[in-house]
């Protein structure tokens, strides 16, 4: 029972085929003017939440660069506690505040390594992070808008636990095709109840457009 929910808005550019990037291969898919729609989105957020693989594969800074604003909060989610003290993330984490969550499948090597750096360690869930404990953990923290910037497997753990309020996604003009690609939603859709948002705002910009669905 989630009793403190943060609002939380999915974020993410994805091709006409629905695939937010490659496996293994930094893609860049938004345009000069979409990092800027996004930063500012960014800046008025408390968190910045993303899954260990983004940072594996993208190295991202996560923070606000394109327009003038606050930081937020980086959350990663790493259940093992294995991101790489050469990270990006990990490397700017004294000046920009950040969280590392994990799962009692840390080692103890991983828990002290993390508890040694400049940022908060929270360990939340057995085999993976807890999600409904984890945004019930950032609300009583005073976290009440996070920005979901995946990837695919976050993604669809958050739709799975009905957890997202907001969907914005900026359809760009690529094509990926199935081969190593990552889907905005990585997993399966069981039974026949889908998923529903309503399509509350479209924006055309050149070659884009931005669909803000809400629930
Ligand atoms: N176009 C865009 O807007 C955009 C944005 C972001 C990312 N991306 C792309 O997305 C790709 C990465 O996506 P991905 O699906 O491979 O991985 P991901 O969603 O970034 O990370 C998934 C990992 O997070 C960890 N995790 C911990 N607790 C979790 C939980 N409760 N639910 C789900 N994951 C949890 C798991 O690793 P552990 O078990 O090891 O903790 C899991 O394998 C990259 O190619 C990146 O470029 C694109």
């Amino acid at each position: 029972m989630v009793n403190c929910k943060p609002f939380v808005v999915l974020s993410a550019a994805i091709t006409l085929d629905g695939k937010i990037g490659q496996r293994n291969k930094k893609t860049i898919l938004s345009s000069k003017s979409d990092k800027i729609r996004v930063h500012k989105l960014r800046s008025k957020s408390d968190a910045i939440l993303v899954g260990k693989n983004t940072i594996e594969e993208d190295d991202p800074l996560l923070t606000v660069r394109h327009v003038k604003g606050k930081n937020p909060t980086r959350i990663i989610l790493d259940s093992h506690g294995t991101i790489k003290n050469s990270s990006q993330i990990i490397k700017t984490a004294k000046k920009i505040p950040t969280i590392i969550i994990t799962s009692e499948l840390a080692s103890k090597k991983n828990l002290s390594r993390l508890n040694n750096l400049p940022l908060d360690v929270i360990v939340c869930g057995k085999k993976q992070v807890n999600l409904k404990k984890l945004v019930s953990i950032l609300c009583k923290k005073g976290i009440n808008k996070i920005l979901l910037e995946g990837g695919g497997t976050l993604n669809f753990s958050f739709l799975k636990n009905n957890l997202i309020d907001e969907i914005i996604v900026t359809l760009t003009p690529f094509v990926l095709g199935s081969e190593n690609s990552v889907n905005l939603f990585e997993g399966t859709v069981k039974g026949t109840k889908l998923s529903s948002f309503k399509l509350k705002k479209v924006q055309k910009n050149k070659n884009e457009i931005v669909l803000n669905y809400k629930i």
